[in-house]
């Protein structure tokens, strides 16, 4: 009922709406609406009330809650269940436990604060307090293992699709698996799998996206190449609408995939990245490339055309212009 309550408060932006409408909306007496705003006024929201003109938001804690999330939620399954706390490890921990005990695909984790936050290839991610989204979304896709990699490209495509719907920031896309605005990075993709060789059980995908930060909350050795939407944009962004619009085209772009294959992500992917077309130099495990980044194969790949004409396919490295 909160959920709702805040959707319609939402709803009514900068104007008064009268108890009566609220009650008429929600099915439930002027009391019970009262009582309701009592309790959001406890959780920090300031809403106004007026004689004759009813209730009217003033102030949201912009926190990552079931109801704020639901408030604006408009999907069939992402984002349905939500597992949020305030302070974890990392969001993937606790979406592994979920996704073993059963969780439903479109279950999502999220928490206000990581203290280890996880990165790729081990590295820590930077998930200050209240700031940022920090969210782990459980999917149990039909296809075999090895089309996992897709699920990153996806990932970045409902990430920037989501940011752009919201707040209408040039957000593009780094293979694989970082989000930009103006060259700086604002979003990281780490996708981890419950799987036997030939099945996936659970795939878990963990997002990361700078939101309300200033450019000194990032830590010193990030600075230069961080930022977040407030600082590329105006003012201070609701995260949990953030989220909602995010999962929306999520479950759009995925359902689409299992539906249709991998063809149509492929191609907004390719509309929305930065990184073909461009001279790139790509940083592997075992080797370091330079050249042309040409596209991305069927599967996710990168294609890369070296100097001397070939062809390499890059399955997994870091990308420098
Ligand atoms: C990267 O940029 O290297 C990937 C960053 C992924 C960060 C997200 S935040 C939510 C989830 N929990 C984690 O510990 N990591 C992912």
């Amino acid at each position: 009922m909160r959920d709702k309550l805040l959707a319609i408060l939402h709803d009514s932006g900068s104007s008064y709406i009268s108890g009566q409408e609220i009650s008429d909306k929600l099915g439930i007496s002027r009391t019970a609406v009262w009582k309701h705003i009592e309790e959001l006024r406890k959780k920090g929201y300031k809403i106004n009330a007026v004689t004759k003109k009813g209730y009217k938001m003033e102030y949201t804690p912009n926190s990552i809650t079931a109801d704020e999330i639901n408030a604006y939620l408009d999907t069939k399954t992402f984002g349905r269940v939500v597992h949020s706390f305030d302070q974890v490890n990392s969001t993937q921990i606790p979406a592994h436990e979920a996704a073993r005990e059963d969780a439903p695909e479109g279950t999502i984790v999220v928490a206000e604060e990581q203290l280890k936050g996880k990165g790729r290839m081990g590295r820590p991610f930077h998930s200050p307090k209240g700031t940022g989204l920090w969210c782990s979304l459980i999917l149990r896709p039909s296809f075999p293992p090895q089309q996992a990699p897709q699920l990153t490209l996806l990932t970045a495509v409902a990430i920037a699709e989501g940011v752009r719907k919201v707040t209408d920031l040039p957000v593009d896309i780094k293979w694989p698996n970082d989000l930009l605005i103006a060259d700086k990075k604002i979003a990281g993709i780490l996708i981890e799998m419950q799987s036997d060789p030939d099945e996936i059980h659970a795939v878990i995908v963990g997002f990361g996206l700078n939101i309300n930060q200033k450019q000194e909350d990032f830590p010193e050795d990030i600075q230069s190449r961080a930022t977040s939407l407030a600082i590329a944009g105006a003012g201070q962004y609701n995260r949990a609408q953030l989220l909602a619009e995010i999962l929306k085209q999520y479950e759009y772009w995925y359902f689409r995939m299992l539906e249709e294959g991998f063809g149509p992500v492929r191609e907004k992917w390719e509309a929305l990245a930065v990184t073909i077309g461009k001279y790139i130099t790509a940083v592997t495990t075992r080797k370091t490339l330079c050249g042309l980044a040409r596209g991305i194969t069927k599967d996710g790949v990168l294609l890369l055309e070296t100097e001397d004409g070939k062809i390499e396919y890059i399955y997994s490295a870091d990308i420098h212009e």
